[in-house]
């Protein structure tokens, strides 16, 4: 009798073990002694960490949620969040989660397409870095010392309140984080003039999986190489970047004009997709389209909206549209003058907000669904008017209400930029990008599938006109459709499927460079870059 209730003391002792393991207490308890015992400054250390049972945890996780589909009670959810105001918070983090089994997922401005900044299967560790964000801007050298929780709104804004005529070749979105963003290329209004983000950094602050804190020197070529455009989360923490500021002009031009299919914007696209990349340097054309209920008779039509930036005045602008697309019929009433820093608002459709709102980031773009599902292409040769034809049917289709397309014209520097000089390799040859955008609001996040089948459907029916072997897609557009590591062992081949996607040749590069940083393959998620075994 006496073996019996020992025998059940026993298991229900190994039961209760395994349970709180399962539930994540053993790991995170262990983890939480560890950092405690690792910091040098525990004191501080201690006001940065949130667990599951702090009240400020769901405040401090949702943040920088951007795509709302990964903010559900299924999304896995991490163990705790670290939030490191000091580069030893860094350390001890990287330190005791190698140690403890968990797995770090980096967020700067949360706007991994995928989620991959905080969402994991396996039990996993958040470090944000909403509190190493300073942005120190040296106008006299062109510079600016930027920690990588900044988001892009901040270093604008940062610049402007030194000078208006410098700016930095970031994105639109200002809420975007300049740590991912740069870790994957990073593409926007200057782009065509000055090159991806990635091209205009000149040194960096990292740490890697050892905790050692490294700069350009310390790194080496190849590493300060593929951390400008391999892709986020694959090979340590960016702590900070030194950015290349360029020179702007004091009044800039920006310009949008809206055709429907009525109104001929079938053809206008298509001479659009012939001149767009060949446009000065001093523009980023594109395209949006949309599906809109035509004002005459209700029915539904394409939208296709043609705007830009112009560096330069209105009067230099008009005739060199009037000589290079006249078909678009530009006119005066449809450009507005601006500086710089007011162009992020105008393209941001914030319009007449004071400028501090770009310091906002957890400010949402009121424009679309907060669920969203996101692809790219690359086009080297135009698409025929039947094939944009079939585009327009499928935007007119139910599920693509608020979905939006936009062919981005590449050309300008991009054509002189050699593919390998940083991993973002869609340069030479390409007439422009396609981003496809599906959304949908709360109230449809049940019928979330029809919405993603929906893009998938298109890309497939896309297949014949964009870029093939391989069939390229920009890395910040994170798509896991277009493949994903395994949970446990990753292999080199599975991952070239979208590695050479996302870098094309600069892929190999970039597995050797993690098989040096990395060999164990700390840092690694669903898409990230695989050592050599
Ligand atoms: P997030 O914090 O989610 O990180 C993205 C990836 O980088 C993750 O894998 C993460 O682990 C890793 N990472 C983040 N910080 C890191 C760090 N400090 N060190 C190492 N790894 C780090 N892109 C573009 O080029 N031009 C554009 O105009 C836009 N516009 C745009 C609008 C909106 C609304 C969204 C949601 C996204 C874009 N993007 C974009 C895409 C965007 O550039 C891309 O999602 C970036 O990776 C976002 O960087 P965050 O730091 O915000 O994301």
């Amino acid at each position: 009798m006496k073996s019996l209730q020992f025998s059940m003391l026993l298991l229900s002792l190994v039961l209760a073990a395994l349970l709180s393991f399962s539930m994540g207490a053993l790991p995170q308890e262990d983890f939480l002694q560890c950092l405690s015992l690792r910091s040098n400054d525990s004191s501080t250390i201690s006001n940065v960490i949130y667990t599951r049972n702090n009240p400020s945890y769901s405040t401090v996780l949702e943040s920088t949620v951007r795509n709302l589909r990964f903010n559900s009670t299924n999304t896995p959810k991490p163990l705790v969040i670290v939030t490191p105001s000091r580069t030893s918070h860094f350390q001890a983090t990287i330190y005791c989660s190698r140690k403890h089994g968990l797995q770090i997922r980096t967020r700067s401005g949360g706007h991994d397409y995928e989620g991959l900044s905080y969402v994991a299967k396996v039990p996993f560790v958040v470090v944000d870095l909403v509190n190493f964000r300073s942005v120190d801007v040296d106008v006299e050298n062109g510079v600016a010392w930027v920690q990588a929780g900044a988001i892009l709104g901040e270093v604008y804004y940062r610049i402007a309140e030194k000078s208006r005529t410098l700016a930095f070749a970031g994105g639109v979105f200002h809420s975007i984080g300049v740590g991912g963003y740069i870790s994957g290329g990073g593409f926007g209004l200057l782009f065509r003039k000055y090159g991806t983000g990635g091209d205009n950094v000149i040194d960096a602050q990292f740490i890697d999986g050892n905790g050692r804190i490294l700069d350009r020197k310390s790194m080496g070529e190849d590493l300060f190489w593929a951390i400008r455009g391999g892709g986020g989360g694959s090979f340590g923490i960016v702590l900070a970047w030194k950015l290349k500021l360029v020179p702007v002009p004091a009044t800039v031009t920006a310009f949008s004009v809206s055709r429907t299919l009525e109104q001929n914007a079938t053809q206008l696209i298509l001479r659009w997709q012939e001149i767009g990349h060949q446009l000065p340097d001093e523009m980023n054309p594109d395209v949006s389209m949309f599906s809109v209920n035509s004002t005459q008779d209700g029915r539904k039509t394409i939208l296709a909206s043609f705007s830009s930036l112009f560096l330069g005045t209105i009067d230099e602008l008009l005739p060199i549209m009037q000589q290079r697309f006249p078909e678009l019929g530009l006119s005066r009433q449809d450009c507005s003058e601006m500086s710089w820093i007011e162009s992020i608002l105008y393209f941001n459709q914030l319009q007449n907000q004071p400028l501090e709102i770009l310091l906002n980031r957890t400010f949402r773009n009121p424009v679309g669904g907060q669920y969203y599902k996101i692809k790219s292409d690359y086009v080297k040769e135009p698409i025929s008017e039947t094939a944009l034809n079939g585009l327009f049917s499928r935007l007119s289709d139910e599920e693509a209400s608020s979905a939006i397309i936009i062919f981005m014209a590449y050309g300008g520097i991009m054509d002189r930029i050699p593919e390998d000089a940083t991993p973002f390799p869609h340069r030479a040859g390409n007439l422009y990008k396609i981003y496809y955008n599906v959304n949908w609001q709360e109230q449809d996040n049940v019928n979330s599938q029809k919405y993603i089948d929906w893009s998938r459907r298109v890309y497939n029916y896309m297949t014949p006109f964009v870029s093939k072997s391989p069939r390229e897609a920009y890395a910040n557009y994170r798509d896991l459709d277009i493949g994903s590591n395994n949970v446990g062992i990753t292999s080199y081949t599975q991952a070239s499927i979208w590695g050479c996607k996302y870098f094309k040749n600069n892929f190999d590069r970039l597995v050797q460079v993690k098989t040096k940083i990395d060999p164990e393959n700390f840092f690694k998620h669903e898409q990230s870059i695989p050592p050599l075994h």
